[in-house]
């Protein structure tokens, strides 16, 4: 492919809606939208306390996309089973914490070992691609593959964060996981905190086959409009 997937997360259109406990804006025609812009995956978190993304949503657009969909999840019973009904193409098991603003961190795979191997294998045998969201970590990234995950998604909050000073370590920490991705087997997605500004030199990391961008998108929608804020970052993805 002569360009980095992009999988646009589209909660935060339901963070507008849920702020007034309406039915505007709908993530589901962000979805569509997102769609006719040119992403090749549509992802959305569900939370379990649904503090954006409900149930009706995770339906609605698992049964409309015509691209892929990415549900990002917590490794729990609950969870796993929603997951199996809807089947989206791939589910992303994240850290859930009830009192963050966002995914804060990456997961602890070496703790929980026996928890995520079950719902890695019960995802697996239902037919879907399991992804790890991790830190640029070398151990995590191993025990990923242990695991049997199918794809790790590299957080690049630290890099989108890092000040000047900090940022030749941030960038290479991420090369340096997704090159230890590839070399585990494993499929090497990344995302958190990109943006249209800081995007390019995850372009230039050629083991990183697959972004998943939000925030960035979602705001310049705000003023574009949705189809073309997505159509802006397709561009830049361009290798
Ligand atoms: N990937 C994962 C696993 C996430 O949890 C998030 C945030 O919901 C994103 C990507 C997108 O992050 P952002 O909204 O900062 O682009």
């Amino acid at each position: 492919m002569n360009r980095i997937r992009l999988g646009v997360n589209i909660d935060h259109v339901a963070t507008l809606r849920e702020a007034r406990k309406t039915t505007e804006p709908d993530p589901v025609t962000a979805a569509m939208m997102a769609e006719m812009g040119g992403a090749d995956q549509i992802t959305f978190h569900l939370r379990e306390d649904r503090r954006h993304i409900q149930n009706r949503d995770a339906r609605l657009i698992t049964e409309m996309a015509q691209t892929m969909v990415n549900l990002e999840m917590a490794a729990t019973v609950e969870m796993q089973e929603i997951a199996l009904a809807l089947h989206p193409d791939s589910v992303t098991l994240v850290p859930e914490k009830r009192e963050e603003v966002t995914t804060e961190g990456g997961l602890d795979l070496l703790r929980g070992t026996e928890k995520y191997a079950e719902v890695v294998k019960a995802l697996k045998d239902g037919g879907i691609k399991v992804a790890a969201f991790v830190g640029p970590d070398q151990a995590q990234i191993k025990e990923a593959s242990k695991l049997g995950f199918n794809a790790v998604e590299i957080h690049t909050g630290e890099y989108a964060n890092a000040t000047r000073a900090e940022f030749d370590r941030a960038l290479k920490a991420v090369r340096d996981a997704a090159q230890s991705g590839r070399k585990h087997g494993l499929a090497v997605h990344a995302g958190h905190g990109l943006t249209y500004h800081n995007v390019r030199e995850m372009v230039a990391i050629h083991d990183i086959e697959e972004l998943n961008i939000g925030h960035s998108i979602i705001s310049r929608a705000v003023f574009v409009g949705l189809e073309q804020a997505v159509r802006e970052m397709v561009e830049l993805l361009k290798r």
